[in-house]
Formats: structure tokens, sequence, C-alpha cells
């Protein structure tokens, strides 16, 4: 997914840097601003056991799919429905049953009525984020994924498969330039395609995994690890509002949206690394309750914290180190006031004394 700060073009050079820190005996691996999981997707294949945490629901469903979503999925529940089903090899089933979904007759729901011109010419706010089309089948596979959950047609970890399935691929249709903060005047080509879902990546590993959905300063007291990676938001821009769409896709739950690109409500989810009053004063109060061996931070040279900061807090655990790499800006990020191509992309680290 397409999505502010992925780090998906940055992995190797955060393995390598890693391992030139960590010592071989580290086997649990957190990454608690989880965002689309890559980086805990990316670890998990490397055989660790991953603890994730995001404070958005959207991202709490991909991860509770790619991270926490460890064996073959049956979907034995749809036997009855799908006929082809049961004969059919464990690892297509997942692609059967949404192609089963990818095959609905579109139906009205909140996704049409408030984000589809269809839904919202004769309302004070015209929307145009999804295709009429599109918005239509979003609805329709949405409301059966909740009656089969509903019904318990299926479990708890095949209805995160399917959620996540649709989660990546709905953004792939979007009339947006990149982020849910506006939408485009008119639909373009890739909006223009009707929705087909694929199947989000199953990470076959022998670990429990662990995934929560709360602030990131009260998961770090509960849990205990080896390596803690962290990848705060660098600026004031939330993600609840950059993805405030996928976030109501995954709860669906019909908010009480306003404005001109129907937000809704996001007070619990204002991240404090995104003020300049607070994010200090969070940043040492998450490194202060570590209960881990390595902490690595991403953060680049244009971030609310400057590197003096950063150094000053994190030493306070044992020694400091960082890493550089020269990264391209994000896409949407191009033509704003910002002036250079290129930032620096910093990997602070610190050896925890205790
Ligand atoms: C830079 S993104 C992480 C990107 C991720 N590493 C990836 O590659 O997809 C930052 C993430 O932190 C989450 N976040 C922001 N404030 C948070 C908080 N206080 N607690 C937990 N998660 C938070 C955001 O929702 C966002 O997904």
């Amino acid at each position: 997914m397409n999505y502010i700060g992925s780090k998906l073009s940055l992995l190797e050079f955060l393995e390598n840097s890693i391992k030139k820190v960590a010592k071989k005996d580290c086997n649990v691996f957190c990454d608690l601003f989880a965002g689309t999981g890559i980086v805990g997707s990316y670890f998990k294949k490397k055989g660790f056991k991953i603890i994730a945490n995001d404070i958005q629901y959207y991202s709490y469903v991909l991860n509770r799919h790619y991270i926490k979503n460890h064996k073959p999925l049956e979907f034995k529940g749809l036997f009855e429905l799908i006929a082809t089903l049961k004969s059919e090899d464990i690892k297509n089933r997942g692609a059967i049953v949404l192609d089963y979904l990818n095959n609905l007759k579109g139906k009205k729901g909140f996704i049409y009525n408030n984000y589809c011109l269809g839904g919202t010419k004769n309302k004070t706010e015209q929307r145009l984020y999804f295709s009429d089309e599109n918005g239509l089948r979003c609805d329709a596979i949405r409301q059966k994924i909740e009656e089969w959950n509903n019904g318990k047609k299926i479990n708890e970890n095949e209805y995160y498969f399917l959620l996540a399935s649709l989660v990546e691929s709905i953004d792939k249709y979007a009339n947006t330039a990149s982020v849910y903060g506006a939408f485009l005047k008119s639909l373009k080509k890739s909006a223009l395609r009707p929705l087909v879902m694929s199947p989000a990546e199953l990470i076959i590993n022998d670990q429990e995994h662990e995934v929560y959905n709360e602030d990131i300063n009260s998961v770090v007291k509960k849990i205990k690890g080896d390596i803690l990676y962290l990848d705060p938001p660098y600026n004031q821009r939330q993600y609840a509002t950059n993805y405030h769409i996928l976030e109501t896709i995954a709860k669906y739950d019909s908010p009480d949206i306003h404005g001109k690109t129907g937000l809704r409500e996001y007070q619990k989810q204002k991240s404090s690394y995104c003020s300049t009053n607070q994010v200090k004063k969070s940043f040492k109060d998450l490194i202060t309750n570590a209960d881990v061996k390595y902490i690595f931070l991403s953060y680049n040279n244009e971030g609310l914290m400057s590197a003096e900061d950063i150094k000053e807090i994190m030493s306070t655990r044992g020694k400091y180190g960082f890493f550089t790499q020269e990264y391209s800006r994000f896409k949407a990020d191009k033509n704003r006031e910002y002036k250079a191509e290129k930032t620096v992309e910093y990997l602070h680290y610190v050896v925890c004394n205790n």
C-alpha cells in the first residue's frame, strides 16, 4: 500500500543496520508504529516473533492478518455456500472466497451513500472518492464479511484476512492523489476500473505473534521484547485524517462525518508524535518504559524532533549511535512547501543497559 512513511524501500537498510548492532540471540521484534505492517512482515519472514501495534484500526486489521495469521485458513464454514471450496487446496481457498465476494452484486451502504457522487448528489457536499460502481461493490463486500462473521460462518483469522484484502485492494481504486485528505475533481483511470480484491499475503511462521490497537505509550508498558523498532510520524500530519476512509471501511461503524471530505471524529486517535509541544515528552516516556535490549528509531532530518533531542533522550538508556541513508520524498509531499527532492533518513539506536 502507498502509505506515508512506508519503509518498504528501506527494509534492507533497516535489516543490515540492525544486524550490525544487535546480537544473534534476539527472537522478539516489536514494531509498535506498525502502519502497513511491512516491517513486521519482513522480520516475521526472517523467523522472528513479532509484536505489532498501531493506533489506527485499519492498520490493526492489516497487522492482525499479516502478523498474527500464521497458519493456512480453512474456511470450513463456507463449504456449503461455495461448492468448490472443500475440494480446493487449502492454499487457494482464500482466493476462491475473494472470487465469490468480487462477484457480488453492488449494494448501497455507507461508502456509496457518503463518498460517491451517486450517493451524495442531493446532499450539501458532493464527494467523488470512488466511482459509484466501486462504492456499491465495496459496500456489498463489506456487509457480506460482517454477515459471515456475525453468523459464525468465518472465524476471527478468516475475518481479518478478508478485511485486510479489502482495505489493501480498495486503496488502489481511490480517486485521490495519494491520501484521503482530498479527492480529485474527475475520476482518474485507476478509479474507473471495477474493484477486484486480491488476496493479502499469508505469511506462515512457527511463532505466536501479538497485535494491539492502542496508543504506543500504553502498549509499551505491557510488552517485553528484544528489539524495539520505532517508526513514528515525522511531522504534524495526522494519519487519522489522511486515511479516514480506510478507517471507516475497516470499522464500518456508520460514524458521524462532516465537511468537504466527510471526516470522522478522531480526537482519541490524535497522535502526540504529530505535535511540536508534546512529541519530546511522549518520546521520553516511551524510551524510559521500553523493556527491551535494543531500540531503533527511524526519523528524518525534517522531523519535529532534532537529531540532538533524539540523541539526548535515547542516550539515557545506554550506548547511542545512528545510521543514515538518502531517501526520495513521499509522492504527495513532492509538490508541497518542501524544497529538497531527497531527505536524509536516520536510523538512531541505543543498546540498552538494562
Ligand atoms: C510512519 S508510519 C509507520 C509506517 C510503517 N513503518 C510502514 O512501513 O508501513 C507511523 C504510524 O504510527 C501510527 N501512530 C501515530 N501515533 C501513534 C501512537 N501514539 N500510538 C500508536 N501508533 C501511532 C500511525 O497511525 C502510523 O500508522
